[in-house]
Parts: C-alpha cells; sequence; structure tokens
C-alpha cells in the first residue's frame, strides 16, 4: 500500500469517524448545475449549518467527482486543514478553496483550466464537531468551438481626413447577445491600439486607445445581427496597417484581419475656380495662346500706364493697348 493510498484511507475514516458522532444536517449546492467552456474557471459552492456557539468549529470537507463511471478526489480537507496530496493528479494546481469560509458554512471550490473531462457528477462531504451530511451539483464542461469571423472587405483604401466603414461579419449561432465580447484593434507598431471594445454585449468606449475617441462610431443594430460595422472619420495617414477584430461567445472565439491603407489628401487649390476643362488638344491650345496674350496685355498696360503717368489722357492710353494688342497677336501668328 502506498503512502498516498494510505493517506487517502486515514482521511477517509477520520470523516467518518467525525460524521458518524454527530447528527445528520443538510448541506445545499447553490446552483444544481454548472455549465462552462475548457480553459475557463468556474467556482462551486455548498452551503452547510454552522455552530455559532463554538467559535472554533473543525470542519472536513471531502469532494470527490464521479466521471465515466470512476470517482477521482478534487480536495480533502481535515479539521479545517487541507490535505493536497489525496487529491487526483487530474485536479493538481486547479483546485483553490477558502478555508475561511468554512466559518461561515460555506464550501467553494474553484476550479481553473477546465478539460471536457471535468466534467460530471461533484460530491461533497461535510463533516463538524456538529453534524454532517453530503449533497451534490454537476459541472459540464463543454469543449470551445471556433467561430467563423469574417471580413466583408479584405482591404479598404481612403483618402486623409475621409471617413470609411470597415465591416466585419461573425456567426454567433446559439449564443445570447449578452455574452458576447468583442474586441477590435488596429495592430499599429508598436503597440496595438484598441479602437472597439464590447464586453458582455456592452460597448466599453473607456477601453477605446486615445487617438480613436470620437473618431469611430459603431451600429450597434448591425452588431446584434452578426455584423460589426465600424465608421471611422477623420482618417490619418497613421491608420494605416492591420485593423483586427476578435469575437468571443459563451461557447467560441475567432478573429478576423483587413488592411488599411490611408493616402495622403491631394491638393486641391480653393482660391479660384477651375478653368472648365476642354475635350480636345487643339481647344487647350488655343485656350493656352489666349491666356498668354491676356497676360502680356495686362504687363504692357501696367507698363504703359507707369510710362505716360502724368502726362497724357484716356484716350491715348486705350489706343496704346490696342496697338499693344495688335502687335502681340502679329507675332504670335
Ligand atoms: C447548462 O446547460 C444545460 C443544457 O444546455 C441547460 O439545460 C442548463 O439550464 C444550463 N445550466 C446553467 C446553470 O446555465
Ligand atoms: C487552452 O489553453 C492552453 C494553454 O494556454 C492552450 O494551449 C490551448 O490551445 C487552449 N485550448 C483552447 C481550446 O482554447
Ligand atoms: C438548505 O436548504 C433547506 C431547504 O431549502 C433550507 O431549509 C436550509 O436552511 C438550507 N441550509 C443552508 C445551510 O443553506
Ligand atoms: C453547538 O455546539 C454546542 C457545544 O458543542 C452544542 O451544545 C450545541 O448543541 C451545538 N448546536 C447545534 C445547533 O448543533
Ligand atoms: C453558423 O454556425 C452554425 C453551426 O456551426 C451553422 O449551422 C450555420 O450554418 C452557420 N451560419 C453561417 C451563416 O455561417
Ligand atoms: C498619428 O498621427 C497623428 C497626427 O496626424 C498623431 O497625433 C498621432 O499621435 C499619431 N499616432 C500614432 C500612433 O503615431
Ligand atoms: C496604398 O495605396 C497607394 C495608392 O494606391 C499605393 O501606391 C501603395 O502602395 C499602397 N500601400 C500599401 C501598403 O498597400
Ligand atoms: C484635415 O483636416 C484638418 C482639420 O479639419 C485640417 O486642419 C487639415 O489641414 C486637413 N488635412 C488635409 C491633408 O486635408
Amino acid at each position: 500500500m502506498t503512502s498516498q493510498r494510505k493517506h487517502i484511507v486515514c482521511s477517509l475514516l477520520l470523516l467518518l469517524f467525525i460524521t458518524s458522532h454527530v447528527t445528520a444536517f443538510e448541506v445545499n449546492v447553490t446552483q444544481s448545475d454548472y455549465n462552462a467552456t475548457v480553459n475557463h474557471s468556474i467556482t462551486l459552492e455548498w452551503t452547510f449549518p454552522t455552530n455559532t456557539s463554538t467559535s472554533h468549529d473543525k470542519t472536513s470537507i471531502a469532494c470527490d467527482v464521479i466521471a465515466e463511471q470512476k470517482s477521482y478526489i478534487v480536495y480533502q480537507a481535515v479539521g479545517g486543514v487541507e490535505v493536497p496530496h489525496t487529491q487526483d493528479e487530474r485536479f493538481s494546481g486547479r483546485v483553490q478553496s477558502d478555508t475561511d469560509a468554512l466559518r461561515e458554512g460555506r464550501l467553494i471550490l474553484h476550479l481553473s483550466r477546465l478539460r471536457t473531462e471535468d466534467s460530471g457528477l461533484y460530491v461533497c462531504d461535510v463533516g463538524t464537531n456538529h453534524g454532517g451530511g453530503s449533497a451534490v451539483t454537476q459541472l459540464n464542461v463543454t469543449p470551445i468551438t471556433p467561430l467563423t469571423v469574417k471580413v466583408t472587405q479584405s482591404s479598404y483604401q481612403a483618402e486623409e481626413n475621409h471617413t470609411i466603414t470597415l465591416e466585419w461579419a461573425y456567426n454567433s449561432t446559439g449564443s445570447a447577445f449578452e455574452e458576447l465580447d468583442v474586441h477590435c484593434s488596429h495592430l499599429a507598431k508598436p503597440k496595438e491600439l484598441v479602437l472597439y471594445q464590447v464586453y458582455k454585449g456592452v460597448e466599453r468606449p473607456e477601453f477605446v486607445d486615445g487617438c480613436f475617441s470620437g473618431r469611430v462610431q459603431s451600429d450597434t443594430d448591425a452588431l446584434r445581427e452578426g455584423r460589426i460595422r465600424l465608421h471611422l472619420s477623420r482618417l490619418r495617414k497613421n491608420d494605416s496597417g492591420q485593423h483586427k477584430c476578435a469575437v468571443r461567445t459563451c461557447c467560441g472565439y475567432g478573429f478576423a484581419l483587413c488592411d488599411l491603407n490611408i493616402t495622403a489628401a491631394v491638393h486641391r487649390p480653393t482660391e479660384r475656380p477651375t478653368p472648365s476643362p476642354q475635350p480636345d488638344t487643339g481647344g487647350r491650345t488655343g485656350l493656352s495662346i489666349g491666356l498668354i496674350a491676356a497676360v502680356v496685355l495686362v504687363l504692357c498696360v501696367i507698363f504703359v500706364i507707369v510710362r505716360m503717368k502724368g502726362h497724357s489722357d484716356s484716350q491715348s492710353v486705350c489706343n496704346s493697348r490696342t496697338r499693344l494688342f495688335q502687335r502681340e497677336l502679329q507675332v504670335r501668328a
């Protein structure tokens, strides 16, 4: 008989001894069943009556799981002291209990890094110096299924200062909106910048990075239909790069990426309306000649005005202007 086996037998005998000499009491489960997913954690809880007149009530606990028609020790405590080495190795380092809560009549088992094989019936025996009893609860651990998240467009191109709508779609079949987590970010270097965050169906703008504050709007109606639509406004050149949206529901996780390319705004002169474009090159040449002639004319007029300033009348100015204009046309012809 190995020392571990001996210990288990001793502990059980001790527990039996404690419980057999006292009256039975009712141990209750706070939930008759628990559902969880792989890699998550869960807290199982039992309650039992305490004796308020004895301050140092020594409680002994033995919790087993019955799975695949076998029984495994999940947790043991004798006289309020944990007995970790009797625990089955499959639970090693994954079970935590609160011994202080025992004094309040609460048995709390916190199971972490859940596996599908943790599923089963959890039976806990409680023994105190004023009574004993047991209760059972069921735990179901379901595997995480990959959640399909898709981009409706894999790359987007937009101009600086414009607005763009990025869109993702996910398949939330069989999951409540209240369990939906969405995390969208710009995979910028050196750090990821959060642009949109939903936790348990509620938008959390406080997690959005400062450089996106006031620039991102989401379509919450679309979100309920499985579409993430983000309107990103006042685009900056450094918004360029990969953008990721990750979705987590009760039972799955997935993400998709899209590329955003923000190009510099094309400078458009605003001081003067652009001349209407000419359809053919012949017309354009004619226009250029006309424009040059007009400019030369204006310069000449100014020159003549300056030269004749003070000793000429308006008639001579008009003549000079006509003459100069005619000469210019001869040169061009
Ligand atoms: C756990 O899942 C089962 C089956 O889907 C359901 O009937 C039960 O109500 C769930 N329990 C809890 C506590 O959510
Ligand atoms: C669970 O966690 C482990 C380690 O963190 C990881 O390797 C594994 O892929 C996870 N499994 C699932 C289904 O998420
Ligand atoms: C256990 O449940 C029974 C019946 O619901 C109740 O009378 C009793 O007070 C409960 N005990 C504890 C310790 O919660
Ligand atoms: C509490 O403990 C005292 C002393 O051991 C005992 O006399 C009393 O009957 C106990 N009360 C209950 C409710 O068990
Ligand atoms: C969503 O997932 C379910 C179950 O995996 C599948 O039956 C259904 O066809 C999927 N719907 C879409 C739109 O992909
Ligand atoms: C992006 O550019 C804006 C100015 O256009 C600047 O304020 C901001 O800090 C830049 N963000 C990053 C992450 O470089
Ligand atoms: C962004 O778009 C411009 C203009 O079409 C292109 O020249 C450039 O290569 C693109 N950059 C990336 C990173 O795709
Ligand atoms: C973008 O908008 C800001 C503020 O409206 C303006 O100051 C800036 O000149 C604009 N940039 C370009 C390239 O148009």
